[in-house]
């Protein structure tokens, strides 16, 4: 919608812990060759104590893609973020959405929506050291602060120090007394909160996100706001991806059979550098569901990734149980 340079762009995968892996994003990107890609959360601090061979390889094939961190400190997010361009990476985005125990205590994630000022510092920290563009995934709302006033306002005030580009996960989070599960499922989804800030600040890149599986939803936000970002659906249902990049960017894309057999090669090096199989495997499970042979595929695909020598062999085993015509 927006006639401002996009870093979004209209589809994105979101940001999710032991799921958007390098191996998970590997093989979406085979599925979508222009769909956004977002790592797992980073802490800053892990970066700025040394740990980035841990946590920021990825491959050339997953552009573009972008690191999300999470922190509050200034200096070590401009850090994470000189870190995040020394390393290739597209965008670095910075997590004001979880709502986990164990990242609020490290004061950071959702609770940050409780300090604007806090994270416009860091934003603003974030584009001194870098000239990547730096993005912020926030929620409408926390506790009881969940106005639309209250979203205005942090908005404004992380646009002003620089942030053109943000994320909403359109639903508020609960601090305490929710699991960060039940914080992706019981405060209902406001979508209209999100319409009505995009149509306030035009100028803003504005991707909405929140149980988003279906085209006619993802057409009907992309009429509202710049892009839609999808979480667990791209988990569930693998290939609605390939799907949606279809139907976004005129891809032909390869089929579900194909874009396996296209990422066996990556399995095999990832196997002999000792990733293991089970990881690997992790982002197919939900590929031919809807499909005859799902079942056994999953099934297969679960008992054999066991193995300790298990490896791209376990994967075409399970693909042998798939009905032939099941790859489109
Ligand atoms: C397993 C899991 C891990 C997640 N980890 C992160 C994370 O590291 N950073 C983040 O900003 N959001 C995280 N999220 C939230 C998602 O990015 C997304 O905001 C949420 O799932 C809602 O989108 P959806 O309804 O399309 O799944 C996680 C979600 C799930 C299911």
């Amino acid at each position: 919608m927006s006639e401002h340079p996009r870093i979004h762009g209209p589809l994105s995968v979101a940001p999710m812990m032991d799921w958007t892996t390098p191996s998970a994003r590997y093989f979406l990107r085979l599925l979508a060759p222009h769909v956004r890609l977002y790592t797992e959360m980073v802490p800053a601090v892990a970066l700025w104590h040394g740990a980035a061979e841990r946590f920021m390889p990825f491959h050339a094939a997953e552009h573009p893609v972008a690191v999300q961190l999470g922190g509050s400190d200034p200096a070590e997010l401009a850090h994470g973020a000189w870190i995040a361009e020394q390393w290739g990476y597209d965008e670095v985005d910075l997590n004001v959405g979880c709502p986990s125990d164990r990242v609020q205590s490290g004061r950071f994630g959702a609770c940050l929506m409780l300090e604007a000022e806090r994270v416009a510092e860091c934003v603003a920290a974030m584009r001194e050291a870098t000239a990547l563009p730096v993005t912020v995934k926030t929620r409408i709302g926390v506790d009881h602060h969940d106005t639309e006033a209250f979203l205005d306002t942090f908005i404004d005030t992380v646009a002003a120090a620089g942030c053109r580009s943000f994320i909403v996960h359109a639903r508020k989070a609960w601090l305490s007394g929710l699991s960060p599960k039940e914080n992706r499922e019981v405060p209902p989804l406001d979508y209209g909160r999100v319409h009505r800030l995009k149509a306030r600040r035009p100028e803003l890149e504005i991707a909405i996100n929140g149980g988003i599986a279906d085209s006619a939803t993802l057409h009907e936000q992309l009429r509202q706001v710049d892009g839609v970002m999808v979480g667990r659906e791209a988990f569930a249902n693998p290939y609605v991806l390939a799907c949606w990049e279809h139907e976004l960017f005129g891809t032909e894309v390869l089929d579900r059979r194909a874009a396996v057999e296209a990422y066996l090669p990556f399995v095999e090096a990832r196997r002999s550098e000792g990733v293991p199989m089970t990881q690997l495997v992790k982002v197919l499970m939900g590929l031919f569901n809807g499909c005859r042979g799902a079942r056994a595929w999953r099934r297969v695909l679960t008992e054999e990734s066991q193995r300790r020598d298990a490896g791209p062999a376990a994967i075409e085993g399970a693909l042998a149980q798939v009905a032939p015509q099941a790859a489109a």
